[in-house]
């Protein structure tokens, strides 16, 4: 069962969670200015309160309403939006953006994605729309229809099916706070692309100003062992590249990223429910998307920071 992007809308106004097709995951997403709204979303998925969300709006104009782009946001927004990038800026706006969505900070994080169905509700419900990654807290985000009502489904009053994810890890977040460039979570634009626009970004800031890189992410039940040749007595061994592991289990038969990308937290879900004693992933390069798919890993892997 799936509602329609203007019943979605319809549920957002009514103050109620939606299941939200992205390009990169679902999400379970809220009305950003209604606080019980957005509480209920910290209570569906178990999320510590410290970790602020993503505001998705329709367009860059939206976008500058909310928060402060400045020359660096907008050369940015000029090249990724619509896409899979996430901007930190100053606030403007704390009404459409609640103090708890926010985690009670000065700044917000705000996407404009590229998905027809989110554009699509976007535009129906004019305003912006809080959506994190719509799994419980801990666990791999949902890259299909089935995995998100899985998830979350229990919160929602509307669930939207947009298929499954064309880029399959989430955004790539980058604050311009202070009129610097930092990279706070690698993700599906990649370092160069991002350098490509606003030159070389210092190493330093990252992870630090993104609480919600602190904790334990993206883990499937069954330990994850990373840099694996091959399987070990009962563990599945996610391969990449011709000639590791078995096909079924393969993140890219060709060793492509982006398909490695778009298959890894599907491959997880499908992987734990075999309940094997291990899941082992085979190396990936750390090159272009690479370094998402790393940081995913060494997360579910339990190498936090
Ligand atoms: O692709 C995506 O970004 C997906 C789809 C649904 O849009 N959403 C997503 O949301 O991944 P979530 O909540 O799982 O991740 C949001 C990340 C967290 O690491 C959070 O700490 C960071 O963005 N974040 C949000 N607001 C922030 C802020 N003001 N300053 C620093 N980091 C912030
Ligand atoms: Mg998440």
């Amino acid at each position: 069962m799936s509602q329609t992007p203007l019943q979605a809308a319809q549920a957002l106004a009514n103050g109620d969670l939606i299941l939200l097709p992205t390009e990169t995951v679902y999400g379970l997403g809220a009305d950003a200015s209604n606080a019980e709204a957005v509480a209920a979303i910290f209570a569906a998925k178990g999320r510590p309160k410290f970790n602020p969300l993503i505001s998705h709006v329709a367009d860059v104009d939206a976008a500058a309403k909310i928060g402060e782009l400045g020359p660096l946001g907008l050369a940015l927004a000029d090249v990724f939006w619509p896409g899979p990038f996430t901007l930190i800026t100053p606030i403007l706006d704390t009404r459409s953006v609640c103090d708890l969505a926010r985690a009670g900070l000065d700044s917000v994080a705000i996407r404009v994605p590229a998905h027809p169905v989110a554009r699509e509700v976007l535009a129906a419900f004019g305003g912006p729309v809080v959506a994190p990654s719509a799994n419980r807290s801990g666990r791999p985000s949902p890259t299909t229809f089935t995995d998100a009502v899985e998830e979350t489904g229990f919160a929602v009053s509307a669930a939207v099916d947009g298929g499954p994810c064309q880029v399959g890890l989430e955004s790539t977040v980058v604050s311009v706070l202070g009129g610097r460039v930092a990279l706070l979570r690698p993700g599906a634009i990649t370092r160069s692309e991002i350098e490509a626009v606003v030159g070389p970004i210092e190493e330093g800031a990252e992870g630090h100003r993104s609480p919600g890189r602190l904790t334990l992410h993206y883990a499937p039940d069954a330990p994850v062992r990373i840099e694996a040749d091959a399987a070990r007595d009962g563990e599945i061994l996610l391969g990449f590249g011709p000639e590791a592991g078995e096909p079924r289990w393969s993140l890219s038969p060709s060793g492509d990223l982006h398909e490695a990308a778009a298959n890894l937290f599907r491959l997880l879900r499908e992987a734990d429910r075999t309940r094997p004693t291990g899941i082992a992933v085979s190396p990936i390069p750390t090159t272009g998307l690479g370094e998402a798919i790393n940081d995913r890993l060494r997360r579910a892997a339990g190498f936090v920071g």
